[in-house]
C-alpha cells in the first residue's frame, strides 16, 4: 500500500514538474505563428460546443427577412469584416496574423449549417483566447440576431443584402497603402 501511494505521488508529481518547466523555460507556444499544441484545437472545440449546447437560444426573435438581413449586412461590414473578410476574399487583413485564424464567413467557412442561436451565442459572448470578441456591450440584441440570420443564409442572400456586403471603396483603396509592411521573418513564413 505504501509503495502504491509513493508511486501515485511520484506519478502525479513528474508531469506537474515537467509542465512547470515546459512553461517556465519558454517552450510553450505563445506566438500566433507557432504551431498548435497537440490536441489544443480539439479540446478548445469540445469545451466550446459543450457550453454552447447548454446555453444557445433555440429560436430567434428576429426573422430572416430581407430587411433584417440587410441590416445584418451593415453590422457585418462595420464590425466583422476586418477579421472575417468580404465575399470572395480568401483571407481578410487580420486573418493573416491571428491564431486561431478567423474563418472567412462569406467565402470559405460559412456557418450556414449552424443553428442561428449558436451563431448568436458566439457573437454575443465571443470565444475566449481566440480574438473573437463578445459583442454584448457593443451591439443591441436585434443587431446581433440580424447579423446571425444573415450569416445563416450567407449562401443564398437576396440581391439587396449582397449589395450591402460589398467591400466599401474606402477600405479597398486604403488597405494596401496604409498597411505596414510585415516584418521580414514573417514574410518568408506566411503564404
Ligand atoms: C478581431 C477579429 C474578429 C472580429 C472583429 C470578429 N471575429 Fe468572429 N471570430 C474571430 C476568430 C479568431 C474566430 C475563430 C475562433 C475559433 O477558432 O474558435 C471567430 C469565430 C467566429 C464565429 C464561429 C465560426 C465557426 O466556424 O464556428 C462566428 C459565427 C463569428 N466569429 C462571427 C462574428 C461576427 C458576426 C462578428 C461581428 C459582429 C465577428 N465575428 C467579429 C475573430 C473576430
Amino acid at each position: 500500500m505504501k509503495k502504491f501511494i509513493f508511486g501515485l505521488i511520484v506519478g502525479l508529481l513528474i508531469p506537474a514538474i515537467g509542465g512547470y518547466f515546459y512553461i517556465k523555460l519558454g517552450m510553450m507556444p505563445v506566438a500566433t505563428a507557432s504551431a498548435p499544441l497537440p490536441m489544443e484545437e480539439k479540446i478548445a472545440k469540445m469545451a466550446l460546443k459543450a457550453r454552447i449546447s447548454k446555453e444557445a437560444p433555440k429560436s430567434s426573435p428576429v426573422t430572416a427577412d430581407e430587411t433584417n438581413m440587410t441590416q445584418g449586412a451593415h453590422v457585418y461590414v462595420e464590425n466583422c469584416a476586418f477579421c472575417h473578410g468580404f465575399a470572395g476574399e480568401k483571407a481578410s487583413f487580420a486573418a493573416k496574423g491571428m491564431f486561431p485564424l478567423p474563418p472567412q464567413l462569406l467565402s470559405e467557412d460559412m456557418v450556414t449549417d449552424d443553428p442561428v442561436g449558436v451563431t448568436f451565442w458566439k457573437v454575443e459572448n465571443g470565444i475566449r483566447l481566440t480574438g473573437m470578441p463578445g459583442f454584448k456591450d457593443m451591439l443591441t440584441p436585434t443587431q446581433m440576431w440580424q447579423v446571425s440570420q444573415m450569416l445563416a443564409q450567407a449562401d443564398k442572400l437576396p440581391v439587396q443584402t449582397k449589395a450591402a456586403l460589398a467591400k466599401p471603396a474606402a477600405i479597398a483603396v486604403a488597405a494596401p497603402s496604409t498597411a505596414p509592411a510585415p516584418p521580414e521573418q514573417q514574410k518568408t513564413k506566411r503564404k
